[in-house]
């Protein structure tokens, strides 16, 4: 009954997002995100009835998630609007990418949404205030004695200028680690040039141990979890390669993914032309490929949180049982509104109950089988 009476309310708030969308496209897409960052943050967009349901919480690295779902990287990149987040039902928050130095990105425009596909392109190449600004952000966020229940990531990349990447992260992680509930190194942006370099053997494990070295000399005793950020655009090869490393160099847990430099069949021609990363509907089936595979060769001992196309709780669930312990969104956003965490979280809850799983844990990796 309780179930069914919040379905109801999380249904319809989407539905209603429908009438409002219109409006919102009338705006440049980059505008109309402004435009949202401006609202949740004046308190404008109301929160989501709460969903306090023990089947959707899970501990991962000491962290309690009171559900699988999560803001990805990208939508608050200087950590503005943290609490309106979590009062619009993600379960985690992650914040950036902050660079050290702050920088511009990108000429405009510089994304592209398709409606007809529900697919977005960036090209941002991280516009943010820089690592000073956000964590004064961050620090407010974290001062307020009734904040929301929720995990916040931080997810960190390099300055478009630095050639030597190992520095920024060094410099990241040093500045912002202790304030982290769990850290993500970005190397898989398609929008900084020698970035996705990084996704390969040497580099990475070069890259890792210096991390590792930070984190200890910044956090000492009680260092967050470091997660890497990989793209899906990985050949077999380079996923067996980098699962290897990831096993080895006993990384935390892994994204996957960010976006595709694909443009697969379907997608109308205008849009597709545009240079940049692939989000939304058309990424789904390609990031949930990656999530597979990736629990198979790790074996699922390192916890995956699956992006790329999750727009529904049908699409969340595909990816939790293909071995992602939490999901994240962005794309769905744009096209299902502020409320599409808390409906994905009712259709969870309902889904965990007709297949017979006692939470969201025991339903992770169900296809590899016992
Ligand atoms: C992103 N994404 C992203 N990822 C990241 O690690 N750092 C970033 O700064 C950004 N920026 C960004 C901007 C825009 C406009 C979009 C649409 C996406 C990628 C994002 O976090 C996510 O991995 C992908 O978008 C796939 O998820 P969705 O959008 O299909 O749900």
């Amino acid at each position: 009954m309780f179930i069914c009476v919040y379905l109801w309310l999380n249904n319809n708030m989407v539905d209603l997002y429908k009438l409002v969308r219109p409006f919102v496209f009338l705006m440049a897409p980059e505008q109309a995100h402004k435009a949202m960052i401006h609202a949740l943050k004046a308190g404008l967009v109301p929160s989501a009835p709460k969903i306090d349901a023990p089947e959707l919480e899970q501990t991962l690295w000491g962290l309690k998630f009171p559900n699988p779902v999560g803001l990805a990287a990208g939508f608050d990149k200087n950590a503005e609007v943290i609490g309106p987040a979590f009062k619009l039902g993600f379960g985690s928050v992650e914040v950036g990418t902050v660079t050290p130095r702050p920088q511009h990105g990108n000429p405009k425009p510089r994304i592209f949404r398709d409606p007809s596909t529900q697919a977005v392109i960036n090209r941002m190449g991280f516009p943010n205030a820089g690592m000073n600004a956000f964590k004064a952000n961050l620090e407010k966020f974290l001062s307020q004695k009734d904040r929301p229940r929720g995990v916040v990531g931080l997810n960190i990349g390099m300055n478009k200028s630095q050639t030597e990447p190992a520095k920024d992260y060094s410099t990241l992680i040093r500045m912002l680690g202790p304030m982290a509930d769990y850290m993500v190194i970005n190397i898989s942006s398609p929008n900084t040039p020698g970035l996705r370099d990084l996704q390969s053997r040497e580099p990475l494990l070069e890259l890792l141990a210096i991390i590792k070295e930070e984190r200890h000399k910044a956090c000492g005793e009680h260092p967050p979890p470091v997660l890497v950020k990989l793209a899906p655009d990985l050949d077999e090869g380079q996923q067996e390669e980098l699962a290897q490393v990831a096993l080895e160099a006993e990384i935390d847990g892994v994204i996957l993914t960010n976006t595709t430099l694909e443009r697969p069949a379907g997608l109308p021609g205008d849009f597709a032309a545009e240079k940049g990363g692939l989000s939304g509907q058309p990424l789904g089936d390609k990031s949930t490929g990656i999530v597979r595979n990736f629990y198979r060769l790790t074996k699922g001992k390192i916890p995956i949180i699956g992006a790329g196309g999750v727009g529904n709780a049908a699409q969340a669930y595909e990816k939790i049982k293909a071995g992602a312990s939490l999901v994240q969104l962005y794309s769905a956003l744009v096209f299902r509104g502020p409320y599409v965490a808390n409906s994905i979280n009712c259709g969870l809850l309902a889904m965990l109950k007709a297949d017979g799983f006692e939470n969201i844990a025991s339903a992770v990796g169900a296809d590899h089988g016992a």
